[in-house]
Protein backbone atom coordinates (compact mmCIF):
# COMPACT_ATOMS: atom_id res chain seq x y z
CA UNK A 1 0.00 0.00 0.00
CA UNK A 2 1.41 3.59 -0.54
CA UNK A 3 2.05 6.10 1.80
CA UNK A 4 -0.78 8.40 0.56
CA UNK A 5 -3.60 5.36 1.15
CA UNK A 6 -2.34 5.01 4.04
CA UNK A 7 -2.47 8.48 4.91
CA UNK A 8 -6.04 8.45 3.61
CA UNK A 9 -7.17 5.37 5.54
CA UNK A 10 -5.72 6.55 9.02
CA UNK A 11 -7.54 9.30 8.81
CA UNK A 12 -10.82 8.06 7.64
CA UNK A 13 -10.23 5.57 10.51
CA UNK A 14 -9.32 8.62 12.96
CA UNK A 15 -12.70 10.46 11.78
CA UNK A 16 -15.05 7.21 11.85
CA UNK A 17 -13.73 6.52 15.73
CA UNK A 18 -14.14 10.20 16.44
CA UNK A 19 -17.69 10.05 15.11
CA UNK A 20 -18.33 7.02 16.99
CA UNK A 21 -17.39 8.59 20.23
CA UNK A 22 -19.93 11.36 19.52
CA UNK A 23 -22.34 8.72 19.10
CA UNK A 24 -21.96 7.12 22.56
CA UNK A 25 -21.25 10.33 24.13
CA UNK A 26 -24.52 11.65 22.96
CA UNK A 27 -26.33 8.68 24.38
CA UNK A 28 -24.31 9.32 27.51
CA UNK A 29 -25.54 12.82 27.56
CA UNK A 30 -28.61 11.47 26.83
CA UNK A 31 -28.91 9.80 30.11
CA UNK A 32 -27.25 12.75 31.90
CA UNK A 33 -30.06 15.15 31.09
CA UNK A 34 -32.68 12.54 31.98
CA UNK A 35 -31.20 12.37 35.58
CA UNK A 36 -30.56 16.05 35.76
CA UNK A 37 -30.88 18.92 33.02
CA UNK A 38 -29.66 21.77 34.80
CA UNK A 39 -25.92 21.11 33.73
CA UNK A 40 -27.39 21.63 30.34
CA UNK A 41 -27.36 24.68 28.13
CA UNK A 42 -28.60 24.17 24.44
CA UNK A 43 -28.50 26.75 21.67
CA UNK A 44 -29.59 26.23 18.39
CA UNK A 45 -31.06 28.52 15.75
CA UNK A 46 -32.02 28.64 12.29
CA UNK A 47 -31.93 31.14 9.52
CA UNK A 48 -35.36 33.07 8.55
CA UNK A 49 -35.48 32.15 4.75
CA UNK A 50 -38.91 30.85 4.55
CA UNK A 51 -41.84 29.09 6.34
CA UNK A 52 -40.94 26.00 8.18
CA UNK A 53 -41.72 22.64 6.73
CA UNK A 54 -42.20 19.07 7.82
CA UNK A 55 -38.93 18.17 7.55
CA UNK A 56 -37.89 21.08 10.10
CA UNK A 57 -40.93 19.97 12.54
CA UNK A 58 -39.74 16.26 12.22
CA UNK A 59 -35.94 16.88 11.91
CA UNK A 60 -35.11 19.62 14.39
CA UNK A 61 -38.22 21.54 15.95
CA UNK A 62 -39.97 18.36 17.73
CA UNK A 63 -36.51 17.37 19.60
CA UNK A 64 -36.21 21.09 20.76
CA UNK A 65 -39.59 20.76 22.61
CA UNK A 66 -39.11 17.75 23.63
CA UNK A 67 -35.34 18.71 25.28
CA UNK A 68 -37.57 21.85 26.63
CA UNK A 69 -40.47 19.47 28.30
CA UNK A 70 -37.10 17.29 29.94
CA UNK A 71 -36.07 20.65 31.55
CA UNK A 72 -33.32 21.69 29.39
CA UNK A 73 -32.56 25.59 29.47
CA UNK A 74 -32.80 25.94 25.76
CA UNK A 75 -31.75 29.35 23.47
CA UNK A 76 -32.64 29.41 20.02
CA UNK A 77 -31.15 32.10 17.89
CA UNK A 78 -33.16 33.30 14.38
CA UNK A 79 -29.90 33.96 12.22
CA UNK A 80 -30.74 37.05 10.61
CA UNK A 81 -27.56 38.18 9.92
CA UNK A 82 -26.27 34.69 8.28
CA UNK A 83 -28.90 35.37 5.85
CA UNK A 84 -26.55 37.74 3.95
CA UNK A 85 -23.89 35.15 3.94
CA UNK A 86 -24.79 33.74 0.54
CA UNK A 87 -27.43 35.99 -1.41
CA UNK A 88 -27.46 39.58 -2.73
CA UNK A 89 -30.36 40.29 -0.51
CA UNK A 90 -32.40 39.81 2.64
CA UNK A 91 -35.97 39.17 0.63
CA UNK A 92 -38.94 40.07 3.05
CA UNK A 93 -36.79 39.75 6.49
CA UNK A 94 -39.32 40.83 8.79
CA UNK A 95 -42.12 38.76 8.08
CA UNK A 96 -39.93 35.77 8.29
CA UNK A 97 -38.68 36.62 11.39
CA UNK A 98 -41.97 36.71 12.27
CA UNK A 99 -43.38 34.18 10.67
CA UNK A 100 -40.16 31.24 12.25
CA UNK A 101 -41.24 32.90 15.80
CA UNK A 102 -45.19 31.84 15.12
CA UNK A 103 -43.45 28.21 13.77
CA UNK A 104 -41.73 27.85 16.97
CA UNK A 105 -44.52 28.27 19.12
CA UNK A 106 -46.98 26.80 17.45
CA UNK A 107 -44.54 24.18 17.58
CA UNK A 108 -44.52 23.94 21.08
CA UNK A 109 -42.03 26.04 22.47
CA UNK A 110 -42.71 28.56 25.10
CA UNK A 111 -41.86 31.40 25.35
CA UNK A 112 -41.35 31.47 29.00
CA UNK A 113 -38.96 28.32 29.18
CA UNK A 114 -37.05 28.88 25.96
CA UNK A 115 -34.97 32.14 24.79
CA UNK A 116 -35.62 32.68 21.36
CA UNK A 117 -33.62 36.09 19.98
CA UNK A 118 -32.72 37.50 17.29
CA UNK A 119 -28.89 37.70 15.76
CA UNK A 120 -28.56 41.12 14.93
CA UNK A 121 -30.54 42.29 18.49
CA UNK A 122 -27.19 41.33 19.95
CA UNK A 123 -24.44 43.70 19.45
CA UNK A 124 -22.33 42.26 22.24
CA UNK A 125 -22.06 38.49 20.90
CA UNK A 126 -21.09 40.03 17.13
CA UNK A 127 -18.17 41.97 18.73
CA UNK A 128 -16.95 38.37 20.04
CA UNK A 129 -16.14 38.24 16.09
CA UNK A 130 -13.00 40.18 16.23
CA UNK A 131 -11.14 38.72 19.29
CA UNK A 132 -12.15 35.05 17.58
CA UNK A 133 -11.15 35.78 13.78
CA UNK A 134 -7.79 36.33 15.23
CA UNK A 135 -7.85 32.92 16.63
CA UNK A 136 -8.72 31.16 13.33
CA UNK A 137 -6.44 30.93 10.09
CA UNK A 138 -7.70 31.52 6.55
CA UNK A 139 -6.78 28.00 5.58
CA UNK A 140 -8.75 26.61 8.10
CA UNK A 141 -11.71 27.98 7.19
CA UNK A 142 -11.13 27.32 3.82
CA UNK A 143 -10.93 23.72 4.69
CA UNK A 144 -14.07 23.66 6.70
CA UNK A 145 -16.67 21.00 5.25
CA UNK A 146 -19.69 23.32 6.33
CA UNK A 147 -17.97 26.27 4.36
CA UNK A 148 -17.36 24.38 1.39
CA UNK A 149 -20.86 23.02 0.96
CA UNK A 150 -22.32 26.64 1.86
CA UNK A 151 -20.13 27.52 -1.20
CA UNK A 152 -21.35 25.24 -3.25
CA UNK A 153 -25.20 25.63 -2.39
CA UNK A 154 -24.49 29.08 -3.71
CA UNK A 155 -24.44 28.56 -6.87
CA UNK A 156 -21.45 29.45 -8.47
CA UNK A 157 -21.20 32.50 -7.09
CA UNK A 158 -17.88 34.26 -5.32
CA UNK A 159 -17.69 33.23 -1.35
CA UNK A 160 -18.43 36.85 0.57
CA UNK A 161 -16.16 36.89 3.25
CA UNK A 162 -18.94 36.48 5.41
CA UNK A 163 -19.51 33.32 4.14
CA UNK A 164 -15.74 31.80 4.63
CA UNK A 165 -16.15 33.75 8.29
CA UNK A 166 -19.31 31.65 8.94
CA UNK A 167 -18.27 29.09 11.23
CA UNK A 168 -17.01 31.94 13.32
CA UNK A 169 -20.28 33.37 13.53
CA UNK A 170 -21.51 30.14 14.57
CA UNK A 171 -18.73 29.89 17.34
CA UNK A 172 -19.82 32.95 18.57
CA UNK A 173 -23.33 31.78 18.98
CA UNK A 174 -22.73 29.47 20.87
CA UNK A 175 -20.14 30.72 23.10
CA UNK A 176 -21.38 33.69 23.97
CA UNK A 177 -24.20 32.45 25.81
CA UNK A 178 -22.43 29.49 27.49
CA UNK A 179 -24.13 26.99 25.86
CA UNK A 180 -22.58 23.40 26.31
CA UNK A 181 -24.79 21.38 24.41
CA UNK A 182 -25.40 21.73 20.54
CA UNK A 183 -28.34 19.92 18.75
CA UNK A 184 -26.66 18.91 15.34
CA UNK A 185 -26.84 16.51 12.24
CA UNK A 186 -23.81 14.82 11.57
CA UNK A 187 -22.60 16.95 8.67
CA UNK A 188 -22.37 19.82 10.82
CA UNK A 189 -20.19 18.25 13.82
CA UNK A 190 -16.96 20.44 11.73
CA UNK A 191 -19.07 23.44 12.95
CA UNK A 192 -19.27 22.54 16.58
CA UNK A 193 -15.01 21.51 15.79
CA UNK A 194 -14.43 24.96 15.32
CA UNK A 195 -16.35 26.26 18.28
CA UNK A 196 -14.93 24.24 20.50
CA UNK A 197 -11.12 25.15 18.94
CA UNK A 198 -11.77 29.16 19.49
CA UNK A 199 -12.97 28.38 22.70
CA UNK A 200 -9.65 26.81 23.56
CA UNK A 201 -7.50 29.08 21.99
CA UNK A 202 -8.88 31.98 23.89
CA UNK A 203 -8.01 30.32 27.06
CA UNK A 204 -4.48 29.87 25.58
CA UNK A 205 -3.99 33.17 24.01
CA UNK A 206 -5.79 35.83 26.26
CA UNK A 207 -6.13 33.85 29.95
CA UNK A 208 -9.15 34.42 32.09
CA UNK A 209 -11.35 36.68 33.93
CA UNK A 210 -11.79 34.67 37.33
CA UNK A 211 -8.39 32.67 37.61
CA UNK A 212 -10.43 29.27 38.40
CA UNK A 213 -11.92 28.71 35.02
CA UNK A 214 -11.77 29.82 31.05
CA UNK A 215 -13.79 32.26 29.83
CA UNK A 216 -15.90 29.95 27.49
CA UNK A 217 -16.47 26.29 28.10
CA UNK A 218 -16.47 23.89 24.87
CA UNK A 219 -19.92 22.82 23.39
CA UNK A 220 -20.43 19.06 23.10
CA UNK A 221 -22.14 18.03 20.21
CA UNK A 222 -26.04 16.26 20.88
CA UNK A 223 -26.23 14.40 17.67
CA UNK A 224 -29.94 14.04 16.30
CA UNK A 225 -31.35 10.73 15.64
CA UNK A 226 -34.04 12.33 13.95
CA UNK A 227 -34.84 10.00 10.47
CA UNK A 228 -34.36 11.91 7.21
CA UNK A 229 -37.48 13.12 5.48
CA UNK A 230 -37.15 13.61 1.84
CA UNK A 231 -39.51 15.98 -0.61
CA UNK A 232 -43.18 14.55 -1.70
CA UNK A 233 -41.10 13.50 -5.28
CA UNK A 234 -38.89 11.30 -3.04
CA UNK A 235 -35.88 13.51 -4.06
CA UNK A 236 -34.21 16.09 -0.96
CA UNK A 237 -36.77 18.31 0.56
CA UNK A 238 -36.20 21.62 -0.74
CA UNK A 239 -38.94 24.66 -1.36
CA UNK A 240 -37.20 25.77 -4.76
CA UNK A 241 -38.27 22.31 -5.80
CA UNK A 242 -41.77 22.41 -4.87
CA UNK A 243 -41.57 19.38 -2.91
CA UNK A 244 -42.08 20.06 1.02
CA UNK A 245 -45.01 20.85 3.21
CA UNK A 246 -45.22 23.69 5.45
CA UNK A 247 -46.30 23.95 8.92
CA UNK A 248 -48.44 26.87 7.41
CA UNK A 249 -50.21 24.85 4.88
CA UNK A 250 -53.68 23.77 5.45
CA UNK A 251 -55.47 20.72 5.43
CA UNK A 252 -56.28 20.91 1.52
CA UNK A 253 -53.00 22.42 0.43
CA UNK A 254 -51.80 19.12 2.44
CA UNK A 255 -53.90 17.34 0.89
CA UNK A 256 -53.44 18.38 -2.77
CA UNK A 257 -49.88 18.31 -2.37
CA UNK A 258 -49.81 14.72 -1.44
CA UNK A 259 -52.35 13.42 -4.08
CA UNK A 260 -48.80 14.52 -6.23
CA UNK A 261 -46.70 12.44 -4.17
CA UNK A 262 -44.48 10.52 -6.06
CA UNK A 263 -44.76 6.25 -5.77
CA UNK A 264 -43.76 3.65 -7.13
CA UNK A 265 -45.51 0.61 -9.81
CA UNK A 266 -45.12 -2.03 -7.17
CA UNK A 267 -48.34 -2.32 -5.29
CA UNK A 268 -47.92 -3.78 -1.75
CA UNK A 269 -46.57 -1.01 0.51
CA UNK A 270 -43.24 -1.98 2.65
CA UNK A 271 -41.23 -0.08 4.10
CA UNK A 272 -37.30 -0.60 2.36
CA UNK A 273 -36.10 2.89 2.44
CA UNK A 274 -32.69 2.19 0.15
CA UNK A 275 -34.75 -0.11 -2.54
CA UNK A 276 -37.86 2.09 -2.34
CA UNK A 277 -37.22 5.80 -1.18
CA UNK A 278 -39.96 7.55 -2.41
CA UNK A 279 -43.24 5.20 -0.85
CA UNK A 280 -41.12 4.66 2.04
CA UNK A 281 -40.56 8.36 2.61
CA UNK A 282 -44.80 8.81 3.08
CA UNK A 283 -44.69 5.38 5.13
CA UNK A 284 -42.03 7.49 7.50
CA UNK A 285 -44.21 10.50 7.35
CA UNK A 286 -47.07 8.63 8.37
CA UNK A 287 -45.23 6.55 11.36
CA UNK A 288 -43.48 10.29 12.47
CA UNK A 289 -47.45 12.32 12.16
CA UNK A 290 -48.89 9.30 14.13
CA UNK A 291 -46.12 8.06 16.50
CA UNK A 292 -45.86 4.82 15.12
CA UNK A 293 -43.51 2.20 13.74
CA UNK A 294 -42.97 2.47 10.27
CA UNK A 295 -43.13 -1.04 9.77
CA UNK A 296 -46.26 -1.70 11.31
CA UNK A 297 -47.65 1.34 9.14
CA UNK A 298 -46.64 -0.33 5.84
CA UNK A 299 -47.86 -3.81 7.20
CA UNK A 300 -51.83 -1.94 7.84
CA UNK A 301 -51.23 -0.45 4.48
CA UNK A 302 -50.35 -3.53 2.51
CA UNK A 303 -52.38 -4.31 -0.66
CA UNK A 304 -54.27 -1.50 -0.39
CA UNK A 305 -51.24 0.31 -2.31
CA UNK A 306 -50.39 3.70 -2.85
CA UNK A 307 -54.07 5.00 -2.91
CA UNK A 308 -54.45 3.81 0.40
CA UNK A 309 -51.37 4.92 1.31
CA UNK A 310 -51.96 8.82 0.23
CA UNK A 311 -55.13 9.06 2.25
CA UNK A 312 -53.68 7.35 5.40
CA UNK A 313 -50.53 10.28 5.09
CA UNK A 314 -52.91 13.04 4.56
CA UNK A 315 -54.93 11.74 7.31
CA UNK A 316 -52.59 11.56 9.59
CA UNK A 317 -50.51 14.78 9.11
CA UNK A 318 -53.90 16.91 8.86
CA UNK A 319 -54.60 15.04 12.77
CA UNK A 320 -50.99 15.66 14.34
CA UNK A 321 -50.58 19.06 12.96
CA UNK A 322 -54.23 20.32 12.52
CA UNK A 323 -53.68 21.81 16.69
CA UNK A 324 -50.51 23.06 15.66
CA UNK A 325 -51.63 25.26 12.18
CA UNK A 326 -54.49 26.62 14.50
CA UNK A 327 -52.59 28.07 17.06
CA UNK A 328 -49.74 28.91 13.91
CA UNK A 329 -52.91 30.93 12.49
CA UNK A 330 -53.66 32.76 16.01
CA UNK A 331 -50.58 33.63 16.33
CA UNK A 332 -49.97 35.17 13.01
CA UNK A 333 -52.89 37.34 13.68
CA UNK A 334 -51.51 38.92 16.71
CA UNK A 335 -47.96 40.48 15.51
CA UNK A 336 -47.75 42.61 18.92
CA UNK A 337 -47.86 39.44 20.55
CA UNK A 338 -44.78 37.87 17.93
CA UNK A 339 -42.85 40.98 18.51
CA UNK A 340 -43.22 40.98 22.75
CA UNK A 341 -41.85 37.76 22.64
CA UNK A 342 -38.86 38.29 20.47
CA UNK A 343 -38.32 41.55 22.62
CA UNK A 344 -38.26 39.55 25.80
CA UNK A 345 -36.24 36.78 24.42
CA UNK A 346 -33.40 39.76 22.74
CA UNK A 347 -33.34 41.43 26.61
CA UNK A 348 -32.25 37.94 28.08
CA UNK A 349 -30.20 37.02 25.42
CA UNK A 350 -28.60 40.62 25.42
CA UNK A 351 -28.03 40.37 29.23
CA UNK A 352 -25.76 37.44 28.83
CA UNK A 353 -24.12 38.71 26.16
CA UNK A 354 -22.78 41.68 28.56
CA UNK A 355 -21.48 39.81 30.98
CA UNK A 356 -19.60 37.80 28.41
CA UNK A 357 -18.37 40.60 27.05
CA UNK A 358 -17.35 42.09 30.16
CA UNK A 359 -15.33 38.98 30.93
CA UNK A 360 -13.84 38.80 27.46
CA UNK A 361 -12.83 42.72 28.16
CA UNK A 362 -10.96 42.01 31.43
CA UNK A 363 -9.18 38.46 30.16
CA UNK A 364 -7.92 41.03 26.97
CA UNK A 365 -6.75 43.42 29.58
CA UNK A 366 -9.19 46.43 27.82
CA UNK A 367 -11.20 47.43 30.58
CA UNK A 368 -10.92 51.05 30.40
N1 LIG B 1 -26.56 27.65 10.43
C1 LIG B 1 -27.84 27.38 10.99
C2 LIG B 1 -28.84 27.28 9.83
O1 LIG B 1 -28.44 27.27 8.71
C3 LIG B 1 -28.29 28.44 11.97
C4 LIG B 1 -27.32 28.71 13.05
C5 LIG B 1 -26.64 29.88 13.20
C6 LIG B 1 -26.89 27.85 14.10
N2 LIG B 1 -25.85 29.81 14.28
C7 LIG B 1 -25.95 28.58 14.87
C8 LIG B 1 -27.20 26.53 14.48
C9 LIG B 1 -25.32 28.04 15.97
C10 LIG B 1 -26.56 25.99 15.58
C11 LIG B 1 -25.62 26.73 16.32
O2 LIG B 1 -30.01 27.24 10.02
Amino acid sequence: MSDSNTERDLAEATSEASLRRTIARSAEIEREITNDPSPFRVLTGDRPTGNLHLGHYFGTLASRVALQQRGVETFILVADYQVIADRDGVGPLQERVYSLVADYLAAGLDPERTTIFAHSAIPELNQLMLPFLSLVTEAELRRNPTVKAESADAAGRPMSGLLLTYPVHQAADILFCRANLVPVGKDQLPHLEQARVVARRFDERFGRAVADHPVFRAPEALLSQAANLLGTDGAKMSKSKGNVIELSMGADATAAALKKAVTDSERTITYEPQRRPAVSNLVLLAALASGRDPNDVAAEVGDGGSGALKKLVTETVNEHFAPIRARRAELSADPGYLQEVLRRGNDRARAIAVTTLDDVRTAMRMRY
